[in-house]
């Protein structure tokens, strides 16, 4: 296939984000992929990137991608999305694929990737990387992440909520970062609480984005109803 694939991490939410190398990626493309929110509303990835779009030569293609565990029903709609990339790619060979944060951190276009693979393995494909979205937040609150010797672990929140997981991870490394933290915030409140550890958290939501929250305070922190894009950092070690 004569046409080439660029993936670009746009960054948690802050347009300046975008490296200056995603940034020519994105205004070199003559077609931009991104995937459809989780709830279906317009993509935050294409509302991260519009500032840098030319609505007039740029063709956007949104991916319809569901959330769900269930492979019976994933593969098909990734299957589907490839077979809508490589045909809008025909047309327009120069394209690119915004997602948020990192590409690889838990982005959706790894399994895309593999759809992709089987229809055109001929289409080259390069993966521009992403400010991740644990890295924004940390900056956001001023909280190291790791100094010298230190371990850091970054994993999905929803697998080490009780506490005695989260004091089994704090006891072998000095930050834990907890991504998709929203609809389980109210179980890792207590679990930090029960460990003593509500003083050494932060916690962030829409980073760079509007309605962006940031807070060492979880003590005054209602954990309900937080939103999908919310993390929480623990941190043993030093906070500042
Ligand atoms: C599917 S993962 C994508 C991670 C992304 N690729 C990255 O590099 O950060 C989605 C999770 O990333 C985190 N996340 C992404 N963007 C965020 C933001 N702007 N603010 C807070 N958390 C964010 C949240 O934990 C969310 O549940």
């Amino acid at each position: 296939m004569n046409a080439e694939l660029t993936v670009i991490g746009l960054g948690p939410g802050d347009p300046e984000l975008i490296t200056l190398k995603g940034l020519r990626a994105l205004q070199a493309a003559d077609i931009i992929f991104a995937p459809q929110n989780r709830d279906g509303d317009s993509s935050i990835a294409l509302r991260i990137a519009d500032l840098w779009i030319d609505h007039d030569r740029q063709r956007i293609v949104t991916l319809p991608l569901p959330m769900t565990r269930d492979s019976g029903q994933l593969r098909p709609a990734w299957q589907a999305a490839a077979a809508v990339m490589t045909a809008g790619l025909r047309e327009r060979p120069r394209g690119v694929y915004l997602l948020l944060g990192d590409p690889l951190l838990y982005g959706t276009f790894v399994y895309l990737w593999r759809e992709l693979r089987t229809l055109a393995p001929d289409l080259p494909v390069k993966i521009i990387p992403g400010v991740t979205s644990f890295a924004a937040a940390a900056a956001a609150g001023g909280l190291p992440l790791a100094l010298a010797d230190e371990r850091l672990i970054v994993l999905p929140a929803s697998y080490e909520t009780d506490a005695a997981a989260l004091q089994r991870l704090l006891a072998e490394f000095a930050t834990v970062v907890l991504m998709k933290a929203g609809s389980v915030l109210p179980s890792i409140v207590t679990a930090l609480e029960q460990a003593g550890l509500l003083d050494h958290a932060l916690y962030a939501e829409r980073v760079g984005l509007e309605g962006e929250f940031i807070t060492r305070d979880l003590r005054a922190l209602d954990p309900q109803h937080r939103p999908y894009l919310s993390l929480v950092i623990v941190r043993r070690g030093e906070m500042l």
